[in-house]
């Protein structure tokens, strides 16, 4: 008998701790909830450095306007220009606009004249946001982008000034002017060399994109601590590009964009402007 109530007694504790056990799960589970609410996607796994070749982006300009990169007469980029900072997985994927935090340029008054020099837009019209409808090409990369950094890049201020300072560290056109494949309107390179110039340089491989047969992009990739890393190549079936994504010939062009400023908008390129490599 004794020990019957004995086991009555260990039943009912186990079911005391059971239930609080279970209240634990759920609170556990309810902070989880929270946390999503905030930041659905999981943290990324490396950074993608976009660069774009203003040359080729020219060539797409149909019209001018005072926030086009193109139309600055001869103070327009002749060097690669930044795209934005994008933060990636390793499956090829990318988390998007992950948390609330609108552009605000006062945050980045400082660093406008660098951004306007080394980050400019070559498009005349407004780029999507996530949470403010349409915006600079800074606010797109920001929110769609730079609020994916998290937790190595904390806010639009560190986004802005780190993405600089790997432009800055990392000058692919310096590299490539050295290697000889300088602007040109009439050579074509070797893609595989233009490769292995940036691998010699930066130990480890970029990703390019060509528009046309000409350089249009061209991504250097880092680990989260900012050491160059490999990009992530798509290799296509059909050309056994093994270095480079199926968009880029083996012989590409860097063309030389010829602006002759706001004025020279009658003498723009008539090639229909192509989707947005955003
Ligand atoms: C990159 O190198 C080129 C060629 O040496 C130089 O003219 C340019 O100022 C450099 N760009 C930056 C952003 O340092």
């Amino acid at each position: 008998m004794a020990s019957f109530s004995l086991i009555l007694i260990r039943l009912s504790l186990v079911a005391v701790l059971l239930t609080a056990s279970f209240c634990q799960l759920k609170a556990i589970g309810v902070r989880e909830a929270v946390d999503d609410a905030v930041g659905e996607q999981r943290e990324f796994d490396y950074f993608n450095f976009a660069l774009q070749w203003p040359g080729t982006q020219c060539k797409n300009t149909r019209h001018c306007c005072p926030s086009n990169g193109c139309c600055r007469g001869s103070n327009a980029p002749t060097e690669f220009t930044i795209h934005g900072l994008w933060p990636d997985y390793n499956d090829g994927t990318w988390p998007s606009c992950c948390k609330k935090s609108k552009f605000d340029e006062k945050e980045i008054s400082t660093l406008l004249d660098a951004l306007e020099k080394y980050w400019p837009s070559y498009r005349c019209g407004s780029t999507s946001t996530c949470y403010s409808g349409e915006g600079l090409f800074w606010a797109h990369e920001w929110e769609k982008h730079g609020t994916c950094s998290f937790p190595v890049v904390r806010d639009e201020y560190s986004y802005f000034s780190t993405t600089l300072n790997l432009y800055f560290k990392y000058n692919v056109t310096r590299v490539l002017n050295e290697a000889g494949y300088l602007p040109s309107n009439t050579e074509k390179y070797p893609l595989g060399g233009i490769v292995s110039a940036i691998q010699n340089a930066f130990h480890a491989t970029p990703k390019l994109d060509c528009s046309k047969g000409a350089v249009n992009e061209l991504h250097l990739c880092f680990y989260k601590d900012f050491k160059p890393r490999d990009c992530i190549i798509e290799r296509s079936p059909e050309n056994d590009n093994y270095f480079s994504s199926s968009s880029c010939p083996k012989f590409v062009s860097l063309p030389v964009y010829m602006s002759s400023g706001v004025d020279d908008a009658t003498a723009a390129i008539p090639w229909i402007l192509e989707n947005e490599p955003l």
